[in-house]
């Protein structure tokens, strides 16, 4: 099913979501340089430049940036004021993305900041920085619950929050699940389902990367 799944990915990324020949690039600078092959889809990329440019978002969050794969999607969807924030725990990552930034020519549209998500999330708060417009939640799934309640203290009222990877081929469903990454989604998922606050739907999908899926929340009052 999966070689099918590639197959149809591929025919719609030629036939519809054409992308940029530098993707291209930053998927075989990132595979040269040694990192994992799990940046967002081509069709998942163009998915969240869609909702940039539907949102009108001026302000963007990215948790969990790798190679900038993703983040080049989002920040060719912003209009020339727009900015991108990327937070990436790996130094090597974060250089790499770099230079899938200035590949687009980017550079003044995305600021990448290196270390745990988690402090620099933090550091935000402290900051009283102004509320984001779109959140990309994709870095390490254990700490997903923790990323959300960051996200909700950078939210306002109509804030879009992403999380990537919810479904992890059907093991969301399963109770008994040992994988920590598993668990922290099972977590995740339990915090939206309590919280009156946020209206959210999933969205399984099957592509080039398999059986997954993303939740979006839009955020109805902070
Ligand atoms: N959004 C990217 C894929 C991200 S993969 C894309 O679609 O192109 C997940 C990333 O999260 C990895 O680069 C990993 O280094 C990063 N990460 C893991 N733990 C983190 C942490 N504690 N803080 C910030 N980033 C983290
Ligand atoms: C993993 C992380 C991702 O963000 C993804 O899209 C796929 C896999 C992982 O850590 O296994
Ligand atoms: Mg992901």
């Amino acid at each position: 099913m999966s070689s099918l799944w590639a197959q149809v990915d591929s025919f719609f990324d030629s036939a519809v979501v054409k992308p940029d020949g530098r993707c291209g690039e930053i998927l075989q600078d990132s595979l040269e340089a040694g990192l994992p092959e799990i940046q967002v889809s081509a069709s998942q990329g163009k998915f969240l430049q869609l909702l940039v440019q539907m949102l009108g978002a001026k302000r963007v969050l990215e948790i969990g940036t790798l190679g900038g794969y993703s983040s080049c999607w989002i920040a060719n969807g912003l209009s020339s004021d727009g900015k991108l924030l990327c937070l990436e725990l790996s130094e090597q990552c974060a250089e790499v993305a770099k230079r899938s930034v200035k590949r687009f020519g980017l550079e003044s549209h995305v600021q990448i900041t290196v270390g745990d998500a988690a402090k620099s999330l933090e550091a935000l708060v402290q900051a009283n920085e102004e509320p984001f417009d779109l959140i990309f939640i994709d870095a390490d799934k254990e700490q997903y619950p923790l990323y959300f309640d960051y996200a909700l203290k950078l939210s306002r009222a109509g804030t879009i929050i992403v999380a990537d990877n919810v479904v992890r081929e059907g093991e969301v469903c399963n109770v008994s699940s040992k994988d920590s990454m598993v668990q922290g989604v099972q977590r995740f998922i339990e915090e939206v389902s309590g919280l009156s606050q946020v209206s959210a739907t999933v969205l399984q999908t099957v592509g080039a990367k398999g059986y997954d899926g993303f939740l979006l929340a839009r955020v109805q009052h902070s």
